[in-house]
């Protein structure tokens, strides 16, 4: 039983997840945000981006502390313990870039003030960050390692949708466009640590109906969000679309926990092709990839062409 090494390898499916997750390390460094012009924005395009950086800018550091709360405590090889360290890192450097948007979009000071405190509020932003919030203080690891697939799936789902459709659409926001694909790339892999691991370790570990109730609960919280985030006022983004994407998404992440489908096909929607567009893989859905998958692009695709 080793103590301190890294050697020998206990789980290697872990630590490659961790080495490829590591081989793309980023800083908020890399983001220039001095060239979006977010003030040439129509105010409800405005108001949709800003509540989505008030969700970022707190749910990021939300997902590090029950990493360190929770998810450290986990009954798993050691290999886990790299791979959330480094996660908590990638988490901080999230909530950095989101916050490095603030500053540069957002000169009131008791705006910045709401967004560094959207916890507080009572809004749909809020009532979000405090499910999550429910499951870090819960001090139940497997129920937090549940919250964990669901949030970096069915949670980031919506948002990381607007605001790809945004770029489609040539939003002047270069440089919110580029850290998002960097954040998307690495939530991409937080999803699939967590699924990996719960797959091999706790499959079994919570009743089926209790999961997907709170894949619904989930489903529904994010659909709520759309509707606060994407108003009627907001004419470029059809938030019908999103919400039938945030099923497929939610199916998707019950199948790869072993369950069937529970959105069907008409309630649906898996063509929102920019999203293919990303680069991470072509034909399917992000969420739908599979480790292989993401091993094959991770080391070579180049993100500077987006
Ligand atoms: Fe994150
Ligand atoms: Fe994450």
């Amino acid at each position: 039983m080793k103590k301190y090494s890294i050697y020998p390898i206990e789980d290697m499916g872990i630590f490659e997840q961790y080495r490829k997750a590591r081989d793309v390390f980023w800083t908020p460094n890399s983001i220039d945000y001095s060239r979006d012009d977010y003030d040439s924005l129509d105010e409800p395009e405005k108001e949709m981006v800003k509540k989505i950086l008030f969700f970022f800018a707190n749910a990021d550091t939300l997902v590090a502390d029950n990493i360190l709360d929770n998810f450290m405590k986990l009954d798993l090889p050691s290999e886990a313990n790299l791979f959330l360290a480094y996660q908590i890192m990638n988490e901080n450097i999230h909530a950095e870039t989101y916050g490095d948007a603030i500053e540069s979009y957002i000169s009131s000071l008791e705006l910045k003030e709401e967004a560094y405190h959207a916890i507080e509020g009572s809004d749909i932003v809020a009532n979000k960050l405090k499910w999550m919030e429910k499951w870090v203080n819960s001090n139940d690891s497997v129920n937090s390692l549940l919250a964990f697939i669901l949030v970096e799936s069915i949670f980031f789902s919506s948002t990381f949708a607007t605001i790809f459709w945004m770029k489609k659409l040539e939003y002047p926001l270069q440089g919110f466009f580029k850290g998002n694909k960097e954040i998307l790339r690495d939530e991409v892999s937080h999803y699939e640590f967590s699924t990996y691991c719960w797959n091999k370790y706790y499959k079994n570990a919570l009743d089926k109906n209790y999961i997907i109730e709170a894949v619904i609960e989930a489903v529904n919280i994010e659909c709520n969000y759309i509707d606060y985030i994407v108003t009627s006022t907001v004419k470029s983004i059809d938030p019908l679309r999103l919400k039938k994407y945030v099923k497929h998404v939610a199916n998707i992440v019950l199948s790869r926990m072993g369950y069937e489908h529970i959105f069907p096909n008409e309630e649906t929607d898996h063509n929102l092709r920019f999203m293919d567009e990303l680069g991470i893989q072509s034909t399917v859905n992000f969420f739908e990839i599979t480790s292989d998958n993401y091993t094959k692009v991770s080391g070579n695709i180049s993100f500077d062409n987006f």
